[in-house]
């Protein structure tokens, strides 16, 4: 039976609601409400905090109606470019991390083909992404374009991402709490565009898509499933694969070859023919 909500509690919970659509967190979950205590504890602090479990767990009945009055924006956008605009829209000048008073210059949100099957997402903007606000436009940018071109495809054709949207200082990886704020962002882009195949490019990428923290010698070479939570039904998600990071391979080109091979991996999948060798 739903318990009847107290006024000011269901303010509380409205505002509580409308401070994670603020953060971008739109995907709510019900958690299962622990044991009842027993009535014969005889101490004080444990009976309090039972109580105040108890208050917690009672509002959650009504979690669901106040989402459904939150829902994303784009949720009803059919086609990707609206949603990606609405997705864009909504992450506005943000400052929900730390980032955004550490020098970034712009938000580098992601470039591409909306419709695009087959996505890239690397780390981080560096500072060539931060001055031109497009991901994967400096020295492994150009790399990357390379590997593109390899497979037959061009730049265009894709979706290029990264997991935050604003430059490190110093180019550093990016904190486990800016990942955390910033990808729900990333994961409403590819439950847009709804990608048959995603390409993490290096750990953090791969880490973080995948929430494990194995490394990237164990996450190579094999496919995972991939689906945002959210994400449309009717979509069955897409396949992820994980490869080195392109400035990764500038700094060790040895590894181009095993690099080559997760991408034929992901050509064979999507079914891409690599373009013929021309004499010249
Ligand atoms: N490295 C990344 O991870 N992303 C970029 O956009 C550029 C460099």
């Amino acid at each position: 039976m739903p318990h009847p909500l107290d006024p000011d509690l269901r303010r509380a919970l409205a505002e509580r609601v409308l401070y994670c659509r603020e953060m971008g967190i739109y995907d709510f979950y019900r958690r299962e409400a622990t044991a009842e205590p027993s009535s014969s504890t005889s101490q004080p602090e444990l009976r309090e905090e039972m109580a105040a479990r108890k208050s917690a767990v009672a509002p959650v009945i009504v979690e669901d109606s106040l989402v459904s009055i939150t829902p994303n924006p784009e949720q009803n956008a059919n086609d990707p470019s609206v949603a990606l605009r609405l997705i864009r829209e909504d992450l506005g000048e943000c400052t929900r991390c730390q980032l955004h008073q550490q020098g970034r210059q712009q938000i580098v949100f992601g470039v591409g083909n909306p419709r695009a099957e087959l996505m890239f997402v690397g780390e981080g903007p560096g500072a060539d992404e931060d001055a031109q606000g497009e991901p994967f436009v400096g020295r492994a940018g150009q790399l990357l374009n390379n590997m593109i071109k390899a497979m037959g495809l061009r730049r265009e054709n894709v979706y290029i991402a990264n997991i935050v949207k604003c430059r490190p200082p110093g180019n550093r990886t990016p904190e486990p709490d800016e990942c955390g704020t910033c990808s729900p962002f990333l994961m409403r882009q590819i439950a847009a565009i709804k990608p048959k195949v995603v390409v993490a490019l290096g750990a953090t990428a791969a880490k973080n898509l995948l929430t494990m923290n194995s490394s990237l010698g164990d996450l190579r070479g094999r496919w995972f499933d991939f689906k945002p939570r959210g994400s449309d039904a009717s979509w069955p998600g897409a396949r992820l694969a994980v490869t080195y990071h392109p400035a990764y391979l500038l700094r060790d080109p040895r590894q181009k070859g095993e690099a080559w091979k997760d991408l034929q991996m992901v050509m064979k999948f999507l079914g891409i023919e690599p373009p013929k060798k021309t004499a010249d």
